[in-house]
């Protein structure tokens, strides 16, 4: 039976989750453009998308599975047609980012064909980057700087879901390879021994060996940046539920003890594990995406124990970054940092911390909905 601890905390997280509703239905009504990361007060937006877009109508799509409105649907179904030309963008790993909680999603949802097949050649866009020798997707492109050339970031696991999705709803078994062939190549050159990762690795584009171990967003080479390892943790958690490998799952539970650990009791980590001083920037969205990710992994390995971290994050994170008073104010979750080195985006609400974090939320109090929420 519950007890009254119990019946309080979970008031508390549905009154996250409505907040976070209004939020974003409020946004869908008067913003023109994808919100990105908040500045002054308000949501930078942008008309193309950048990598984030998806993450919104992401949570347009949850906002109607939790009030059941068919209304909201259809306005979640006009922000993902927005999207679709993007899925002939062979310029980037973005493509799941993108298309999983958008499309996919919708597709779960309201069995519309043509966001299954944006879905899909959002897949085959992504697959043309797969580097055969080398066994990696590249990230971003070497048009954009000639140093992206060749290299990999540990983000792009989160990516791969779409890969596999779309292998199975085409048949195509080359696109589940690569999948498959990417996974194991991130498993095995940004995984250090100790379950912490290496945000970027660099290889010879002729090759494809490894040259450098390094980081973007983080610290320095050696350090564990945090949300890196917050993708790593779900990345690896959704690729090992949809090929079913032992190695995978237990590569996400490594990642994950990996970040638990350092976490500690807190709920709210700070924007590198190798940053870990209190008058350093926290990043709530690492945060949100490693608690949606210890929901996935408790489910499919059968321990409570992720489960467990992943609520507790969650509860923490109400009570460090959600401002119950702040109705008006765009962002539900405060306290991002998009990329501490660059200053860019620090101590903001940011859009996939948002989305995760309601994600989460609808795991835990909607279950039901949960087979809808990506790809499978
Ligand atoms: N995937 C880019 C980021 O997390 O900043």
């Amino acid at each position: 039976m519950l007890n009254s601890k119990m019946v309080e905390l979970n008031q508390r997280l549905d009154a996250a989750l409505e907040l976070g509703i209004d939020k974003c239905l409020r946004d869908a009504d008067r913003l023109d453009g994808f919100p990105h990361v908040t500045r002054n007060g308000d949501w930078l937006v942008s008309e193309h998308g950048r990598w984030t877009a998806g993450f919104f109508v992401g949570m347009l799509w949850l906002a109607g599975l939790v009030r059941g409105s068919e209304e909201i649907f259809e306005t979640a179904d006009a922000w993902a047609a927005r999207l679709y030309s993007r899925s002939f963008d062979r310029t980037t790993h973005d493509m799941g980012f993108l298309f999983e909680p958008s499309v996919v999603r919708g597709y779960n949802i309201l069995g519309r064909t043509g966001h299954r097949a944006t879905a899909i050649q959002a897949a085959r866009s992504l697959a043309t980057r797969f580097h055969s020798k080398g066994g990696y997707i590249p990230a971003w492109s070497p048009e954009e700087d000639p140093c992206y050339l060749g290299l990999a970031i540990v983000d792009t696991v989160m990516n791969l879901s779409i890969l596999l999705w779309a292998g199975r709803q085409t048949s195509d078994d080359e696109l589940t390879t690569v999948g498959r062939r990417c996974a194991e190549t991130i498993r095995a050159q940004h995984v250090r021994p100790d379950g912490s990762t290496y945000h970027t690795v660099n290889h010879d584009n002729e090759s494809g060996a490894v040259t450098e171990r390094n980081t973007h967003q983080g610290a320095h080479s050696e350090s564990c940046w945090t949300r890196g390892q917050a993708w790593a943790l779900y990345g690896f958690a959704k690729v090992g539920r949809m090929t079913g490998s032992e190695d995978m799952l237990a590569t996400a539970q490594q990642v994950a003890d990996h970040f638990l650990e350092r976490l500690g009791d807190r709920a709210l980590p700070p924007w590198d594990f190798d940053r870990d001083f209190d008058d350093e920037p926290r990043d709530s969205a690492a945060g949100a995406i490693a608690a949606s990710g210890l929901l996935e992994l408790g489910r499919n390995s059968g321990e409570s124990a992720y489960t467990d971290a992943g609520r507790r994050i969650v509860l923490g994170l109400i009570e460090t970054c959600v401002d119950f008073a702040r109705i008006e104010t765009p962002g539900l979750l405060m306290h991002g940092t998009v990329d501490y080195p660059r200053n860019s985006g620090v101590d903001e609400s940011i859009i996939y911390g948002d989305h995760y974090f309601m994600e989460a939320l609808v795991k835990l109090r909607h279950p039901q909905h949960w087979d809808v929420l990506g790809c499978s």
